[in-house]
């Protein structure tokens, strides 16, 4: 069986954790979120989670040296044999540099990278508004998504389990997208000269965003 080893690149809130939800169901392939797992450890209080705290909250990048050492560990996992989704990493050229250097010496396939494109308008509005099951991990938008009733979450039925990410306070958004620009963009330049870069257009329903996804990936 071949890798399907896919990298999604984008802004923050430009759609990645909503595509790669799908991409993974649909391909049955994990979907690796270092954002979730910094977040699980956050909770848990492990010393990687108590290092990435104050970082987070505040919109920073947490150092190369702590998250490649997570996914290091993570895509090792038996789950990830036949092909996986990254979901917020690389995030760095350091980042990108490390995640090639690791594939190369395990003998494996280099992903292929799908960046969504949004502007910076649009991602303001997008996590001001996103709500997440604290139960599930399903993701909502208060106007574009919403659940069928205001606390209850659809996908599994729970009430009471939507939240705000402590993150996506507009002091906050606007520091993240600051650190996008300066640190994750020049990502865009870095895969497309190595002739690994398809660009799809976010601004769109969720749907024709998967459409143009699907294709990409067929
Ligand atoms: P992380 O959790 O990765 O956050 P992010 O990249 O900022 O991305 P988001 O999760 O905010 O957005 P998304 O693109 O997944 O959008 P979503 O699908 O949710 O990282 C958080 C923090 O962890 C970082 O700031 C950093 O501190 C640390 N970190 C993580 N990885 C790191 C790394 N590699 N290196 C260093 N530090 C790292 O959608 C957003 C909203 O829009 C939702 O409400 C959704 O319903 C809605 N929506 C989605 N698509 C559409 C659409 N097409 N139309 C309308 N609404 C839509």
């Amino acid at each position: 069986m071949s890798e399907l080893a896919i990298i999604f690149l984008g802004a923050p809130g430009a759609g990645k954790g909503t595509q790669a939800k799908v991409a993974s169901s649909g391909k049955g392939i994990p979907q690796l979120s270092t954002g979730d797992m910094l977040r699980a450890a956050k909770a848990a209080g492990t010393p990687v989670g108590l290092k990435a705290r104050e970082y987070m909250d505040s919109g920073k990048l947490v150092p190369d040296e702590v998250v490649i050492g997570v996914m290091a560990e993570r895509l090792s996992s038996e789950d990830c044999a036949h092909g996986y989704i990254l979901d917020g990493f690389p995030r760095t050229i350091a980042q990108a540099d490390a995640l090639d250097h690791m594939l190369a010496e395990r003998k494996r396939a280099l992903p292929r990278v799908i960046e969504i494109d949004v502007p910076d308008e649009v991602v303001v509005a997008r996590l001001s508004g996103r709500r997440v099951c604290s139960n599930c991990g399903a993701i909502w938008h208060v106007e574009s998504n919403p659940t069928k009733k205001p606390d209850v979450c659809d996908q599994c039925g729970k009430a009471g389990t939507l939240e705000q990410r402590a993150d996506d306070k507009p002091d906050v958004i606007r520091k993240r997208l600051t650190v996008y620009h300066d640190q994750t963009r020049p990502l865009s330049a870095y895969y497309e000269e190595r002739k690994r870069l398809t660009r799809i257009n976010g601004n769109r329903v969720v749907e024709q965003v998967n459409a143009d996804l699907m294709k990409a990936l067929a």
